[in-house]
């Protein structure tokens, strides 16, 4: 399974970046929004600096909800960089700007996916990914890693070339059940990334280690 980082700022971008095991970078108007990036020039030049940043995929949202201003907005946001995969939310004018991008050679991320129907359309239109949104699904009683474990089987069985990319990560347990799910892809807060580290026997494992190496070198 691959890790993307779910965020638009630079230094948690640079910091999974050094971990070594970042495959790519999604970003959406909110998180953009929170690092205070405004303006069509200067989000377009964070984009790029993210590309600069991470070998792999960086997902850029459009902004129109209209078929011409996404094809508009996704035609200059894949000629920004070879690395940004246009995300594009999973409603009408979105399935078809999808199939546009498709047919032209631009990779595309649907985004805003609640439902095994929804992911079905995206696959048809001939999506790159996929981003089922687990923790929102969460916090409205539902069970949002089922849906990864469900359009995963259904693109299996199908053999769609879409990749699941499991979105609205909240915690490293979510990261787990993705794995466990058969998630191509998961985009994760940087604390999730870290999370996988902690293990107290860990901790205590290296303690013990440091104490025994001192007790006999001094
Ligand atoms: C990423 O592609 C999504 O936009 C993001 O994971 C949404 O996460 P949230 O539900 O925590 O806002």
């Amino acid at each position: 399974m691959k890790f993307f980082i779910d965020t638009a700022n630079l230094d948690q971008i640079r910091e999974a970046n050094d971990l070594g095991v970042l495959d790519g970078v999604t970003t959406n108007p909110s998180l953009m929004a929170k690092e205070n990036i405004k303006g069509e020039a200067n989000i377009k030049k964070h984009y790029v600096d993210i590309c600069n940043i991470v070998k792999g995929d960086v997902s850029a949202e459009v902004i129109s909800t209209d078929y011409e201003g996404m094809i508009r907005e996704g035609k200059e946001l894949a000629a920004l960089h070879p690395q940004i995969v246009v995300k594009v939310p999973c409603i009408k004018d979105g399935i078809k700007a999808i199939k546009y991008f498709t047919d032209n050679g631009i990779r595309t991320n649907c985004t805003l996916v609640f439902s095994v129907g929804q992911a079905l359309l995206a696959a048809k239109a001939g999506a790159t990914y996929v981003s089922p949104f687990i923790g929102r699904l969460d916090d409205v009683s539902t069970d949002g890693v089922e849906l990864i474990r469900q359009i995963v089987n259904v693109y299996n069985y199908y053999e769609y070339g879409t990749k699941v990319l499991a979105a609205s990560i909240r915690h490293t347990m979510h990261i787990i059940q993705c794995l466990e799910a058969g998630a191509d892809v998961a985009t994760c807060p940087l604390s999730a990334i870290l999370g996988l580290l902690n293990h107290p026997l860990t901790d205590i494992g290296l303690k013990k280690f440091l104490a025994d190496y001192k007790k006999v070198n001094g």
